[in-house]
């Protein structure tokens, strides 16, 4: 099918902004919506379709802004309503579409609501937007139930009512200051809608909805039962007390609903960690969700049958439901994929660094591997997810002094896992000293690799085989041939170690993960590779994107 008579969304390369670390306009380290505005341009030329912007609402920053306050305005470290609106109009003008983050499963604790449920006290009808509940034991003073925070410790904290006195629990999924919001009630529902239209009312045209698989929890809210040795391959029990229930697809049609009423039509991309990809193509249905990160592919291994059995499995599941596939490397909340690549490679899905410390990392290697991933994702049918930084090469940074880390997950975990800043550092954008061209300002809110001269988007620009210039090409490619963005593959026989498909009309991509070189097809002309082709032959760890003449 060619990109003509398909909705945009179906085949977009969208390209996320994590705003705090993606360039800094006013020059107090920390990147802002007049950073954005300034690299429009850049992000034009690299050839991207849209924008998705991590969350610019006010925010204590407790979870990088994950933790919002107020949904419907701007955080002033950011910039303003009127700079936001300034922002979709000239992306816009670029041709690049807005997709925004929306938050619904937790508010802050600064949140006006959470706040009016803590004076309220039990009982309220402020307390019931909220999962608040007694405490188990003598004087309630143990927790309701055994659930976990994401982060590390309980998924509970205790507070102190009106009188001075210890009283109810509130749940957490996340950090203390994220409390969960109760999705069975009608005014939270109401106004996660109100919000829906206030960004759509201001020409954005989407959002990406944070954990979309976390907003209904079961009646009672029972114990995970964390004592018992659930069996290794289901790990939790079926169905999760607060993952993935069915109940959450109620909420997603009426969203649609919203979506729908708009022209052009806005869209949807859901956040959710589930276990099967049958579980995921539920929320793509034709009356859910458009579109859905696919993390058992950002998760799966730099190996030939891994990657080709997810992508199988993604593209038969989500055939059944109509929905184009998407793919993604890297995010703003996994160790970034030129470090995964760079350590040895086993059957096992991974994506945080946590499970990759200690490892030998060969990053030129890493950095073959992740040149090679992008040919294969961009070649694949569907739409997929570029993380700032990705295009330029960047690793992730695993020496950021202790005493610099924020991810909530560091003092969580008591020390012992440092959590996500090391994908989140802020981009070298030109010059040979720290903070690279990032702002104005001498200082990055995290400190930048000094390696990172070399990677900056200044120094790649000029250089034919850099890693931007790969994407640029890439993503230039991608634009005009009819076979690329949705549609079908077809698989064609290929040596052990080796994926070869084939997207009509006359496109072929071939990755070679082994040591061997592979031999190239011979009625191809090779319009791309990551790295220089030898021979008739293609180096170790090289994908090239072949079409044949017709
Ligand atoms: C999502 C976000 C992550 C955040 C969490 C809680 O997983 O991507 O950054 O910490 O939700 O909102």
């Amino acid at each position: 099918m060619s990109s003509t008579d398909s909705p945009w969304w179906r085949s977009a390369v969208i390209y996320q902004v994590y705003i705090r670390s993606f360039a800094d306009g006013d020059g107090d380290g920390i990147g802002d919506i007049a950073g954005i505005r300034a690299r429009l341009p850049y992000l034009a030329d690299l050839g991207v379709d849209a924008l998705w912007i991590n969350p610019w609402y006010p925010s204590p920053m407790a979870d990088g802004g994950y933790d919002v306050s107020d949904y419907r305005e701007v955080e002033p470290l950011f910039g303003s309503l009127n700079d936001a609106a300034d922002l979709v109009e000239d992306a816009h003008a670029h041709g690049l579409r807005v997709i925004l983050d929306l938050v619904p499963n937790h508010t802050s604790d600064r949140h006006a609501w959470f706040q009016a449920a803590l004076a309220g006290g039990p009982g309220s009808a402020e307390r019931a937007r909220y999962l608040f509940r007694d405490g188990r034991g003598p004087d309630g003073a143990d927790p309701p139930n055994d659930w976990r925070s994401v982060f590390g410790g309980r998924a509970w904290t205790r507070v102190m009512e009106p009188g001075g006195i210890p009283g109810q629990w509130y749940l957490h999924l996340f950090a203390p200051e994220q409390p969960d919001l109760d999705w069975t009630s009608p005014e939270v529902r109401a106004d996660v809608e109100q919000t829906l239209r206030f960004w759509f009312d201001r020409a954005v045209d989407g959002f990406r909805i944070d954990v979309a698989h976390a907003l209904m929890k079961a009646p009672g809210l029972p114990d995970l039962r964390t004592d018992l040795d659930w069996p290794e391959a289901a790990r939790r029990p079926d169905p999760h007390p607060h993952w993935d229930r069915d109940e959450v697809h109620d909420i997603f049609r009426s969203w649609r609903a919203v979506a729908d009423s708009y022209d052009p039509p806005r869209v949807f991309v859901a956040e959710a960690w589930v276990p099967k990809p049958e579980r995921l193509a539920a929320y793509v249905r034709p009356d859910e969700l458009h579109t859905a990160f696919n993390f058992d592919y950002l998760r799966a291994p730099w190996l030939a049958e891994p990657l080709r059995r997810t992508i199988d499995a993604t593209l038969a599941e989500h055939a059944t439901v109509g929905a184009p596939a998407t793919w993604v490397l890297s995010n703003h909340d996994v160790a970034r994929h030129v470090s995964r690549y760079a350590r040895p490679q086993t059957d096992k899905p991974v994506h945080s660094l946590q499970a990759l410390l200690g490892l030998p990392a060969d990053l030129e290697l890493g950095r073959r591997r992740a040149r090679a991933a992008t040919l294969l994702m961009l070649a694949l049918p569907g739409g997929a997810y570029v993380y700032q930084g990705e295009e330029l090469g960047l690793e992730e940074v695993e020496d950021l002094p202790e005493e610099m880390l924020q991810d909530p997950t560091w003092s969580r975990s008591d020390h012992t896992d440092r959590g996500r800043d090391g994908c989140r550092v802020p981009l070298p954008w030109s010059g040979d000293a720290r903070p690279f061209g990032f702002g104005p300002g001498a200082d990055a809110w995290l400190p930048q690799p000094d390696s990172w001269r070399t990677r900056t988007a200044q120094a790649q620009h000029d250089d034919p085989d850099s890693s931007l210039n790969l994407y640029r090409a890439a993503l230039r490619l991608r634009r005009e041939l009819p076979a690329l963005g949705d549609g079908a593959l077809t698989w064609v026989a290929a040596a052990k170690d080796v994926l070869h498909l084939r997207r009509e009309p006359g496109f072929a991509c071939l990755v070679n993960f082994s040591q061997e070189p592979a031999p190239l097809p011979t009625d191809g002309r090779v319009l791309l590779t990551s790295a220089p082709l030898v021979g008739a032959a293609l180096p170790p760890d090289a994908a090239a994107w072949l079409a044949s003449p017709g």
